[in-house]
């Protein structure tokens, strides 16, 4: 029976009380744990792009990108405090809906996590070459900032923070709390002084035409502006460590969802009430979409002299604005900042090969633990080259979606696996439980569809591709290898995992 292979929730659940961690994390801890994880590159780059789909209309996109994630994210918490294991969606899929399930959805979860770190390397690359040209007045050419796809050859900066990160994690860096919250508050402080400077020089008019290209442009740009909300999975994966998970996850899922929406909302008008965000088209008026050959020539042609075209659109909109100086300092915020959450997807991206592996899923070397470091070198080194393959070629936006898709699939099938769980074994303690389950599931399921649809066909294509290349694996290589495929249902963790702490707590 193909979806027979179900790993036994009590044998997970018997290894988390092994390990159980001290509960320390209490509500403002856990909100500052998310919105260290979320604010990125989704507001400091994808507001231009979400502008070219959308217009003013982005407005819209964020709120509905936001109550997506809530919705899944209020689902994602039930589960994480049930099963407070590693390898969060792909552990609770393989409890609930079997080993093919959890293997699509830890397929998904590589693109949700490497190509993340990817799109986050790439928007921290136009952060940096706009800090340098406004610090030093150099000017790197073109063809060495930016992938093909962007009217360059190859993104160089972009390479090298992926890889710099990279050689972090095989030492085993570890980012205390200390430095998550000063990383959050430079993150914070930016937004506000941006929010501060551009609010009270708005003009209403720049909000009209609302949405140049109807309510599809508004839907796309929500799957799209959907990679800004993600990483508060880190909140729901906090769920072991958390004081009263049922009041404390809550607060601290939507705070810090809330949060950052009213953030993003507050950025986005700055943004269209001054600079203005109106599409470009092309010469015959056919809308050009982000990240094209097409965009890349017609920005050029206007020496990129609009929203749409900064790869670094907070910074430009401030030095429009007539502010070059905290123009200046937060680009230099987001150079600070955004590392961090390359080095949180790059980590997660590790943490779910290495359970796969674990389970017999993927090679046995993915899980093998560097003597000195304490930590999967041969994994890290796999993704780290992987991600650096990636920013190196790929314009953000795209990356962006991709990743999208296959965060999408996988909060999708947590929320089904919550449904199906309530019904299969009701009895089972849930120190949280979803409100509302049985509207809210239903409509984390539905928006999550609704989001992934709305990606462009390219993108949905690629994922389609990527499930059926994941299949052709499971069947050639992990089917006959997996360690429930061959009654070797044990859960232990490895001595050495133990040493695999996350760099963020919290972030598992
Ligand atoms: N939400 C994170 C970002 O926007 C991934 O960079």
């Amino acid at each position: 029976m193909i979806f027979g292979r179900v790993k036994s929730l009590d044998a997970i659940l018997a290894t988390a009380e092994k390990k159980s961690l001290h509960r320390s994390l209490g509500a403002f801890q856990l909100t500052m744990l998310g919105i260290g994880a979320v604010i990125g590159t989704g507001i400091f780059v994808l507001t231009a792009e979400a502008a070219q789909k959308a217009g003013p209309g982005m407005m819209l996109s964020f709120v509905i990108a936001g109550f997506v994630c809530a919705v899944a994210a209020l689902c994602y918490a039930e589960m994480a405090a049930m099963v407070p294991v590693s390898g969060s969606a792909y552990t609770y899929s393989y409890a609930v809906m079997g080993e093919l399930v959890a293997w699509m959805v830890g397929w998904a979860l590589i693109l949700e996590y490497a190509i993340a770190a990817g799109a986050v390397s790439v928007g921290w690359s136009g952060y940096f070459i706009g800090w340098l040209n406004s610090s030093f007045h150099i000017s790197v050419p073109l063809d060495l900032v930016r992938g093909p796809f962007d009217g360059g050859m190859i993104n160089l900066p972009a390479m090298v923070i992926a890889a710099l990160v990279t050689a972090l994690l095989i030492k085993g860096t570890k980012e205390s709390a200390t430095v998550n919250a000063v990383l959050v508050g430079v993150k914070i402080l930016a937004l506000a002084m941006f929010v501060i400077l551009t609010i009270p020089v708005i003009k209403t008019g720049q909000f009209t035409p609302f949405a140049p290209l109807g309510f599809a442009g508004i839907s796309g740009a929500a799957a799209s502006i959907f990679f800004a909300y993600v990483g508060f999975d880190a909140v729901s994966t906090a769920a072991e460590e958390t004081k009263n998970p049922q009041r404390n996850m809550p607060i601290g899922l939507i705070g810090s969802l809330a949060i950052c929406t009213i953030f993003y909302l507050l950025v986005a008008a700055g943004v269209i009430g001054t600079v203005g965000a109106q599409p470009m088209f092309g010469a015959g008026g056919e809308h050009l979409s982000p990240g094209t050959p097409g965009l890349s020539a017609a920005c050029q042609a206007i020496q990129e002299n609009a929203v749409v075209c900064s790869k670094e659109a907070l910074a430009w909109t401030l030095k429009q604005v007539g502010h070059p100086f905290i123009g200046w300092l937060v680009g230099a915020a987001a150079i600070i900042a955004l590392p961090s959450v390359i080095l949180m997807m790059m980590f997660g991206q590790t943490r779910i090969f290495f359970v796969m592996s674990r389970d017999g899923l993927l090679p046995e070397l993915f899980s093998r633990v560097h003597p000195k470091f304490h930590t999967p070198h041969v994994i890290t080194m796999l993704t780290g080259l992987f991600v650096t393959l990636f920013a190196a070629f790929f314009p953000v936006g795209l990356l962006a979606d991709v990743s999208n898709s296959g965060t999408l699939f996988a909060f999708a099938a947590v929320s089904i696996a919550v449904l199906v769980l309530r019904r299969t074994d009701p009895n089972r303690a849930r120190p949280f439980r979803t409100p509302a389950i049985m509207i809210t599931a239903p409509i984390a399921i539905i928006g999550c569809i609704y989001l992934f649809f709305s990606l462009s066909q390219a993108t949905i294509l690629l994922f389609v591709g990527w499930a059926v290349v994941g299949l052709i694996v499971y069947f050639a290589y992990s089917r006959s290898r997996s360690h429930v495929g061959l009654g070797r249902d044990e859960v232990h963790e490895p001595e050495a995992y133990d040493d695999l702490e996350p760099p963020v707590p919290g972030t598992r």
